[in-house]
């Protein structure tokens, strides 16, 4: 039989380890979600602020009715490199003769993609009812959105290539900040 301080410290023992394992589980949670963190493949980089050519002049009408277009780009994360992978997208316009203006897809409210409706001449925001005009301005003043549609630089090249500076910018402020 076993004398009553056996019994005491067995349990005295079995009480501090169950501590430390309960100890280490707790440290364990902020550990793997900083690990999740650094290793999220969507912490891409490479596409922000890039000079991508989109498209060539012949493609865009001449009555300035802007066309979407997707933007391709090279991107890396934390295991991979992709080439040539969908970035983003633009509306092109031709404005007159070589000149052309490029605006983001993304709605500065709240991120969804907008839509141009020929319709209407106006771009149309599916998920809260921002409207804006083919340049980008806000078109009424029940939109949301608390800035116009974001233009980028475009630039036209050698042959009607048509280049443009893509990067996205925080949405829901009224300034234009661009996203790292
Ligand atoms: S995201 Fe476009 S109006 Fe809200």
């Amino acid at each position: 039989m076993e004398s009553k301080e056996t019994e005491t410290n067995r349990r005295g023992f079995f009480k501090g380890a169950l501590a430390l394992v309960l100890g280490g589980l707790v440290g364990l949670v902020p550990a793997l979600a900083g690990l999740t963190v650094l290793l999220d493949p969507l912490r891409r980089k490479g596409a922000q602020g890039t000079t991508v050519k989109v498209t060539t002049l012949d493609a865009l009408p001449p009555d300035g009715v802007p066309r979407k277009f997707p933007v391709l780009a090279n991107r890396t994360d934390a295991w991979n490199k992709y080439t040539n992978v969908p970035v983003g997208a633009v509306y092109l316009r031709r404005t007159s003769g070589d000149q052309v203006e490029a605006l983001n897809v993304v709605c500065p409210h709240a991120g969804c993609f907008v839509d141009f409706s020929a319709e209407s001449g106006r771009f149309l925001c599916p998920c809260h009812n921002s409207s804006f005009t083919a340049d980008g301005k806000i078109a009424s003043a029940t939109s949301p959105s608390p800035r116009a549609l974001d233009s980028l630089q475009v630039e036209v090249r050698k042959d009607g290539e048509v280049w443009v500076a893509f990067q996205n910018f925080k949405a829901g402020q009224p300034e234009k900040v661009p996203v790292a």
